[in-house]
């Protein structure tokens, strides 16, 4: 079975691209493969970018082939933004809570149809001796006026789907989980590696 080292320190991120990937490949943390002190900044200006950064640099510690994901939030009426700064939209140090409230202000007097938006994610695959591998996923939608529902997390409850008419804060897991934008980034990984 191949090992694949996750550059995270997130338990539950392993676990969820496991289930994702199936039977046949192990992934470990980084602290599990031993590079639990290693901090990458996201200073990108693109999701590859800050995804390759993180792959590399726990792939050289270790030694061993590494995937990294970097996501964030597109809007449409933003030319992409808030993009690679999504988790720090309304500063430095901002919660959910803050970011949501600053996007719905940004967006207040714009219509319903100009509101398009996509969570984007990028996976980044490094090997040793090997050129880096890049995997995009992407999940449309739309900027809701409020909050709706309080599953998922982030952005989820002002992400509106238009093929189950909710946001992302309203489904269930598992379907928030099949269409998201990871999990297609995922899958892509997945038929990658299984070639
Ligand atoms: P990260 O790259 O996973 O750290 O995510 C960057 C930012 O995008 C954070 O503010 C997350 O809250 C947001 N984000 C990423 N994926 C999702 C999602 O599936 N739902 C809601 N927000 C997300």
């Amino acid at each position: 079975m191949k090992t694949y080292v996750l550059a995270s320190k997130n338990q539950h991120k392993a676990e969820e691209i496991k289930e994702i990937l199936g039977k046949g490949f192990e992934i470990i943390t980084q602290t599990e493969a031993g590079a639990g002190d290693i901090d990458v900044v996201e200073d990108g200006t693109t999701f590859e970018e800050n995804a390759a950064k993180k792959a590399l640099a726990i792939m050289e510690a270790t030694g061993k082939p590494t995937i990294a994901d970097d996501s964030g939030l597109c809007v449409d009426y933003l030319g992409g933004a808030p993009g690679v700064y999504t988790a720090r939209y309304a500063g430095e140090n901002a919660d959910n809570e803050a970011n949501i409230a600053k996007l719905l202000e940004v967006l207040k007097d714009v219509p319903k149809m100009e509101r398009g938006a996509k969570f984007v994610c990028v996976i980044a695959l490094a090997e040793p001796g090997k050129e880096i591998k890049y995997f995009r996923g992407e999940c449309s939608g739309r900027i809701t006026d409020k909050k709706y529902g309080d599953g998922g997390f982030g952005y989820d409850p002002i992400f509106f789907t238009e093929e189950y008419g909710k946001t992302m804060g309203e489904l269930e897991a598992h379907i928030k989980n099949a269409i998201s934008h990871r999990s297609a980034a995922l899958k892509k990984l997945q038929k990658y590696l299984a070639e």
